[in-house]
């Protein structure tokens, strides 16, 4: 059994304790399925806790990704209170989550729509801490890893973070740019984190190599140690999942961006900095994928993806009703958002 926030309670949560209003009556009782009116009804009665059942069925059929995606959230909200007070941290309740998330990468198209969709879902570094874990999934598939390489990738993904609990939130929620200081404070999530993950013996050490070097780039201008070169496979793919996730998710200080900007930031960003097996392989995906999706483009007209050059993934032929738009030669067009 978990006890989650309210504010992170998803629809068809199972409740795993009965539910009481202030003066003693029973509201809910345990093993009621969570539905809109009952989140509506919480809020009115200032119900801002409750008791879930941990995760259960696993039958990849059964599941929707929305319902993975949010009992993925509850899970990390649960891992990462627990580091916070100090308890330990259930590695196999972090285990089976990955499980469930495994069997949601295998449709990209339909990934990367589902979690446009999850967006603003939860707290950042809930979601973000899903959303990384898929997308090391999803590097570990295109790269053709065997399954225990990729069910330990997407654990990574999930604890890669798990230091920041130790960090004052008001540093981690800051708008706008942080003092040196601050960002010497940033810096330890990493060696926190790590030292975490060692107290599970059994987990893979890249696990834990994954959090401690995440913000590594290989020209030495990374954090902690400024190591030179690629030093970790496992943190070499979090950090290109780390990135993407946070180029193009809302959240304090960054604005949101489209897939197609992110996939070009990423690409700077991998030059002499980012493992390029890993950056270039995540790239070429990406901007196939997105031939055939529906864009919005920055003079706001709607079109279609219909070609994209290699040389230019960024820069693709959009098709506006009967007009073709290429974006590699008109250069003051660019794409701004994908549209479902
Ligand atoms: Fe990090
Ligand atoms: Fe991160």
């Amino acid at each position: 059994m978990l006890k989650i926030k309210v504010s992170s309670l998803k629809l068809g949560t199972q409740i795993g304790k009965d539910i009481f209003t202030y003066d003693s009556q029973l509201l809910l009782p345990r093993g009621s399925i969570i539905t809109q009116e009952h989140l509506e009804n919480f809020a009115v009665r200032d119900i801002n806790e409750v008791y879930i059942m941990e995760a259960t069925p696993r039958q990849k059929s059964e599941r929707s990704f929305e319902n993975v995606y949010g009992g993925a959230l509850n899970v990390v909200n649960s891992f990462m209170m627990e580091a916070r007070l100090g308890n330990n941290v259930d590695f196999n309740e972090v285990s089976e989550t990955t499980d469930l998330l495994l069997e949601q990468v295998f449709d990209v198209s339909d990934l990367f729509r589902q979690m446009r969709l999850m967006k603003d879902k939860a707290d950042y570094l809930f979601t973000h801490s899903v959303n990384v874990s898929l997308l090391c999934i999803l590097i570990g598939r295109w790269l053709k890893c065997d399954e225990k390489t990729i069910k330990d990738l997407g654990m990574a993904g999930l604890l890669h973070d798990i230091g920041k609990v130790y960090i004052d939130d008001e540093i981690l929620n800051k708008p706008g740019k942080l003092t040196q200081q601050e960002f010497e404070e940033i810096k330890k999530h990493t060696l926190l984190g790590y030292n975490l993950i060692l107290q599970n013996p059994l987990l893979n050490h890249d696990i834990a190599n994954a959090a401690l070097m995440h913000h590594e780039r290989a020209d030495g201008s990374g954090y902690p140690a400024g190591i030179k070169g690629y030093t970790n496979f496992f943190a070499s793919v979090v950090a290109v999942a780390d990135l993407y996730d946070a180029i193009t998710t809302a959240h304090t200080y960054s604005n949101r961006r489209s897939p197609y900007s992110a996939a070009e930031i990423l690409w700077q960003e991998s030059f002499g900095k980012l493992d390029p097996k890993i950056s270039k392989v995540f790239y070429d995906k990406i901007t196939n994928f997105y031939v055939g999706n529906q864009v919005l483009l920055s003079n706001n007209q709607k079109g279609t993806v219909i070609f994209i050059d290699p040389t230019q993934p960024t820069r693709p032929i959009v098709m506006v009703g009967d007009k073709f738009y290429n974006l590699a030669t008109d250069r003051s067009i660019t794409i701004i958002d994908i549209i479902d």
